[in-house]
């Protein structure tokens, strides 16, 4: 079972969206918007001796599903130049589960997968190297796929899988196809 995750604010959108184009079978399909949004705040850090305060809002258990996941994917838009908000949300409240279950960290990261959807690779050229040194992956071409609105001509309401190119990127990335990028 995949998991796949939209950290997009808004429902129906280009995340949402590709996270159902790639979802199949008994995959797992969450949206971050739905689970917890409690940030790392009004807390002494519990977590770095125990277990955080806001343990039983879901982040905890979010994680230990991902453990259980053949493979993981983020697909976070981009807000302001940098991940959505409820990314580092999610990020940030990471601490209290792999506080109690550091082994988990490579056995998480090792199958994560991330699609990053933004305006312009030119105007942010350091978007995708953000995830590529947070995971320190070791093929970060493997791991990260970048879809650029600009590159098909889109405005804020278009949508990138009306792009045929776009389908073909992400079957590709996901393995439903079996054809490599050119390097
Ligand atoms: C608050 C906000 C800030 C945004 N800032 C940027 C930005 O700095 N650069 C960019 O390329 N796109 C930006 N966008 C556009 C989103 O990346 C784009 O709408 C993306 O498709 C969002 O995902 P969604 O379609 O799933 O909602 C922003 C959108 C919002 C709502």
């Amino acid at each position: 079972m995949n998991i796949i995750v939209s950290f997009s604010g808004r429902c129906g959108g280009n995340c949402d969206a590709i996270a159902k184009y790639i979802s199949s079978g008994d995959d797992c399909l969450l949206f971050m918007r739905e689970l917890s949004t409690q940030p790392c705040a009004n807390c002494s850090y519990e977590c770095m001796s125990g277990p955080c305060k806001y343990r039983d809002d879901g982040t905890y258990a979010f994680f230990e599903k991902l453990s259980l996941a053949d493979k993981i994917f983020f697909i976070i838009p981009m807000y302001c130049g940098n991940p959505s908000a409820l990314y580092f949300i999610m990020n940030e409240r990471c601490q209290d589960y792999f506080m109690q279950n550091q082994s988990q960290y490579e056995n998480i990261t090792k199958k994560l997968y991330i699609i990053a959807v933004y305006g312009n690779a030119d105007e942010y050229p350091d978007f995708l190297n953000l995830f590529a040194r947070q995971y320190d992956f070791k093929n970060a071409k493997e791991h990260i796929l970048g879809l650029e609105r600009h590159k098909y001509k889109q405005k804020m309401k278009d949508f990138l899988l009306d792009a045929e190119d776009v389908k073909v990127k992400l079957n590709i990335f996901t393995g439903k196809s079996k054809t490599q990028f050119p390097s």
